[in-house]
Formats: structure tokens, sequence, C-alpha cells
């Protein structure tokens, strides 16, 4: 198995629309129609979930006029997130094709279907032309992500000069990462986490010019403290949410944006 496969086999396992729809229906929502937000972020697959995107959108100025690229959008949470809450057109990209399904369902089910729409590929490759969009997301995708060069080079290919870039993650900041699982990977096969610099020569690599860059360490760590408690992303492993909460609280790794512009 290629290491793409084995990234989407981490992610493909079965049963997650059911518990999502479980839970509309647990609090009395019909599961034909309901709101991005009734689902409370468990569709969010990253750290600091529903509350995280909303500052990222802020930061990154997204707005009813943009045209987003959501790069590995999972379940397609952070996508509709964007659309409900900003108004803006989104397109999801991701390898793993239960996700897309899944993603593709959700949206639907939210009314958002005209707004939001997504592909199953790998953002190594992008399926776009040339200017296609005005802003790009990548959350909580790079962790599996070996040339991040290329999907930098290839994300610069499809926007627009000037277009912002947030890239929402988690990187190494000092030591050995021993302890799997962790939420991306089983082991050390599929993790490929770098530090902050990397990520910033490589995205200058590519001609983005970084402007900014933020670390909410503290907010990351209530969030995996309560993703513990039951209140987290669904179908994510709690052995795997322990070993990160550790590695946060030893220093070894950290929740990182940052914020680029395409020259
Ligand atoms: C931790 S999830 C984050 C999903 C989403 N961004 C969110 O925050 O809810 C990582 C996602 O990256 C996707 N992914 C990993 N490598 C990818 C690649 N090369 N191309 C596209 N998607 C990829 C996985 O399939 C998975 O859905």
């Amino acid at each position: 198995m290629g290491y793409e496969e084995a990234v989407s086999a981490h992610y493909g396992h079965g049963g997650i629309e059911e518990k999502l729809l479980g839970m509309i229906t647990a609090d009395g929502g019909n599961p034909g129609h309901f709101a991005p937000a009734d689902l409370h972020g468990a569709d969010q697959l990253h750290v600091g979930g529903a509350l995280a995107t909303t500052r990222i959108a802020g930061r990154a100025g997204i707005n009813g006029g943009s045209h987003v690229l959501d790069l590995g959008s999972g379940m397609g949470g952070v996508s509709r997130h964007l659309a409900h809450d900003f108004g803006a057109t989104v397109h999801g990209v991701d390898l793993t094709p239960a996700f897309v399904d899944l993603a593709r369902s959700l949206t639907e089910r939210t009314g958002l279907s005209g707004q939001v729409t997504f592909s199953q590929g790998s953002i190594l490759a992008l399926p776009f032309g040339d200017n296609s969009f005005d802003t790009a997301l990548m959350v909580h995708v790079g962790m599996n992500i070996r040339d991040k060069d290329k999907v930098f080079a290839e994300t610069a290919r499809v926007l627009r000069p000037g277009s912002v870039f947030a890239v929402y993650e988690v990187m190494l900041l000092g030591g050995d990462l021993e302890q799997f699982p962790l939420p991306w990977a089983a082991s050390e096969e599929t993790s490929f986490v770098q530090p902050p610099l990397a990520y910033s020569d490589a995205l200058a690599q590519a001609g983005f010019d970084v402007d900014y860059e933020a670390k909410p360490l503290a907010e990351g760590i209530e969030f995996l403290e309560h993703a513990i408690a039951g209140e987290g992303p669904a179908g994510v492993d709690k052995d795997a949410i322990v070993n990160l909460l550790a590695a946060f609280k030893a220093g070894i790794l950290a929740p990182v944006e940052i914020y680029a512009r395409l020259a």
C-alpha cells in the first residue's frame, strides 16, 4: 500500500454518518434537514473545532464574496461553516472517498449544496486551472503530507495574486514524537509533522509572503480535554487524543496558524 492509500484507509472507516445523524435525532432534530451548527463541530476534525474555524475565517478575511479552496476538506465541516456563517462559496478536495461521500451527504442535508461542493483527489495535484480561487485553507492536513512543497506550489498556481492562504496545523516544536497513535496517524509511517519554520520556508519557496503566525496552545489543551470527556470530533480514537494532549503538554507538538499572501 502506498502512503496515500494508508492515509485514506486511516480516515475512511464507517459508522460516522450514523453517529452524526444520531446526534441530530437525539437532540430532537430532523436528520434530513438541519443547520451545520447542530452537529456542534463533531464534523470538524481539528483542534479547536468550530471556534477555531470562526477565528481563522475572520483572520483570513473570508466573506460573502470569497471563493475558497478547502484543502483536505474531510467531512466538509469547515467548508459548510465558511458557507453558512460567512457566506463564502467553497470547494473542498479530499483524498478519502468515504469522507467525500459523507461531506456531500451532510452538505445536502444542510441545504448548502449550491454553495459548497467537493472533489475526491490528492491536493498534490489539484484538478483546477490557474487563478481559480481567492482564498485557500489547509486545516490539519499537512501532518499527513510528505511533500508539502508540492501542495504549496499547487495552491499558489490555483490562487489569484494577493490571495490569502491560511494554514492551521499541528506542528513540531521540539523533541521526539514517539507516542502513537495520534489522531492523523496510527504510526510514524503516515505522520509528517514539521516545525513552523519548515512550513514558512516552503510557503516562501512557493511565492507566498508570511504575514502572521499564532499558536493557540491553551485553547488546544482545553479542547482536547473536552474531547477526551466525549465532546470532540466524531470517529477519533480516544487513545490518539490522549497522546496528542500529552505531546502538547510536553511541548513537543502545538497547534499553529500561519497566514500567508500570494505575492
Ligand atoms: C484531520 S482531517 C482534517 C479534515 C478537515 N480539514 C477538518 O478540519 O475537518 C485530515 C484530512 O486530510 C485528508 N488528506 C490527507 N492527505 C491528503 C492529500 N494528499 N490530499 C487530499 N486530502 C488529504 C484526509 O483524507 C483527511 O480527510
